[in-house]
């Protein structure tokens, strides 16, 4: 569970695979104020475009390359030594695609959350939205989740919902959902900082009871959850 930090912002590790527009929307995010420290971003690929964001930025970056951990066991291990050698109070996956172990997983577990480009539990795993398109669902979103060892299956925090158009493609949706997961994600770790949100025993709890349903971003431009 996190504990308050009265004003002192969150430290957090920041775990990215490729892109980064997560990462540079929380950095967007922390310049405009929202409390969080970014001790570091560490990224499993050396030549990702979120390296270089987050360099740019002045962030401390690290890189646990596949190459050099072959076997997941040590590959977990090794990420693990990096990630407390930091003393992060919030692990934040954002765009991190390698599948973590059940040992890894359960280290941190209440401290780890996960972005997903769907309306969980509907389209865990990959290519989310062509799915979506192909199940014909009015409504796609995204999530962001605890992260527990069953794959995308954590207690979920926050969604933020988005129409699907008549003519929406499987990138057009995908471009849609992800300019909403950059109000999400800020908008869930503030909540964290908060306390407002916590994991229990489990759950999700929102200003000391159990989340029975996801905190839902509104659409308005302050980011509201209701
Ligand atoms: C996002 O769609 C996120 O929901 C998913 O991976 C993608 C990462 O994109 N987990 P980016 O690297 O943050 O641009």
């Amino acid at each position: 569970m996190l504990e308050t930090l009265g004003n002192a912002p969150l430290p957090v590790v920041i775990l990215v695979s490729g892109r980064g527009s997560n990462l540079e929307a929380l950095i967007a995010a922390r310049d405009r104020g929202l409390p969080i420290a970014i001790l570091a971003v560490i990224c499993d690929h050396a030549d990702a475009p979120a390296l270089a964001l987050a360099r740019a930025q002045s962030i401390p970056t690290q890189v646990l390359s596949k190459a050099a951990h072959p076997d997941r066991t040590d590959y977990d291990a090794a990420l693990a030594r990096m990630i407390d050698a930091l003393h992060p109070r919030l692990i934040v996956l954002a765009g991190f695609m390698r599948l973590l172990s059940t040992d890894f997983v359960n280290r941190y577990l209440g401290k780890l959350i996960n972005i997903h480009p769907s309306l969980l539990p509907a389209f865990p795993g990959l290519h989310t939205h062509r799915r979506a398109l192909e199940a014909r669902v009015k409504e796609h979103g995204a999530s962001v989740h605890f992260v527990i060892p069953a794959m995308d299956a954590g207690p979920i925090v926050s969604q933020v919902r988005v129409p699907v158009l008549a003519n929406d493609t499987a990138d057009t949706l995908a471009q849609r959902v992800l300019s909403q997961e950059h109000r999400l994600y800020p908008a869930t770790l503030r909540l964290l900082w908060e306390a407002r949100v916590q994991w229990h025993q489990g759950r999700v709890l929102f200003d000391g009871q159990v989340l029975e349903s996801p905190l839902q971003l509104t659409a308005a431009e302050n980011d509201h959850f209701i």
